[in-house]
């Protein structure tokens, strides 16, 4: 099983639209899928529609009897399921900071199904805090939607400063995310992007309504707009993670 993180210390740059997303493309290329969602606000969860919890909070989820087994929930996608988040995530990086080894945590939660799924893929909240240490612990890739701005331009170099400085590191897999080409300024980061940042995937990801409809129809595009520009930019951004996750 590969584990692959949506990660931005930066918020609402597109990671839970893109690891619903990818979940979906990943199920329909053959993979058995386990989305993980690990932000309290439990976006993943409301789009494949299943109940925010976890089973007597997070505090048991990282504690020595917690397993992700017993969380585990169906989707409408067969091929997909989930771990859902609830609220109680919010305590995640103090219930983690009680354990013993707080940043093999997390992969030490996903080593019993490993044979179950051939990907995980885990929604990350914002920000970089000890659970996002744990996450670069458990991750072989982060997956990092970066919208084509001066500030995205800065967080990803602070990340990728810090996992230098933290080794052993996740390959870091960023993308441009949101991607408006009619603004200048967006094709010319673009362009910095793709040249300076070793592993930057070349398929973008527009700015789109019908990826806002998301919330609307509870489910990823492929579903409700299977032909949209934006469906096919996800099915070529998996491509792209694929081949370079599996050589
Ligand atoms: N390519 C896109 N085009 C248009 N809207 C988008 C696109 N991707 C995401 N959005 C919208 O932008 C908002 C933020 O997206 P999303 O929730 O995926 O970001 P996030 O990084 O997970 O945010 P957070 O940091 O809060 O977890 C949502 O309303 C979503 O519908
Ligand atoms: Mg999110």
């Amino acid at each position: 099983m590969k584990v692959l993180a949506t990660y931005s210390i930066k918020g609402g740059v597109g990671k839970t639209t893109t690891a619903v997303n990818l979940a979906r493309q990943a199920a329909a290329s053959g993979s058995r899928v386990l989305l993980w969602d690990l932000d309290p606000q439990g976006a993943a969860t409301f789009f494949v529609r299943v109940k925010p919890s976890v089973k007597g909070g997070a505090d048991r989820l990282v504690s020595k009897t917690g397993s992700l087994a017993a969380n585990i929930r169906a989707t409408d996608d067969p091929a997909v399921h989930i771990v859902p988040a609830d609220f109680s995530l919010r305590h995640l990086d103090l219930a983690l900071d009680d354990t013993k080894h707080p940043t093999r945590r997390l992969a030490a939660l996903l080593a019993p199904i490993a044979d179950r799924y051939d990907v995980a893929l885990i929604d990350c909240p914002p920000g970089i805090t000890l659970t996002s240490e744990s996450v670069f612990a458990a991750a072989d890739a982060l997956i990092v939607p970066t919208i084509p701005t001066t500030l995205s331009e800065r967080t990803l170099d602070q990340l990728t400063t810090f996992l230098s400085d933290h080794p052993p590191a996740p390959m870091v897999l960023a993308f441009a995310s949101m991607l408006d080409r009619r603004k200048r300024l967006q094709r010319d980061t673009l362009a910095h992007l793709m040249a300076d940042i070793d592993g930057f995937l070349p398929t973008a990801i527009p700015n789109s309504s019908v990826i806002e409809q998301m919330g609307v129809h509870r489910s990823p595009i492929a579903d409700f707009a299977p032909r949209s520009p934006a469906t096919i930019a996800y099915q070529n951004l998996w491509a792209d993670i694929a081949g370079r996750v599996w050589t």
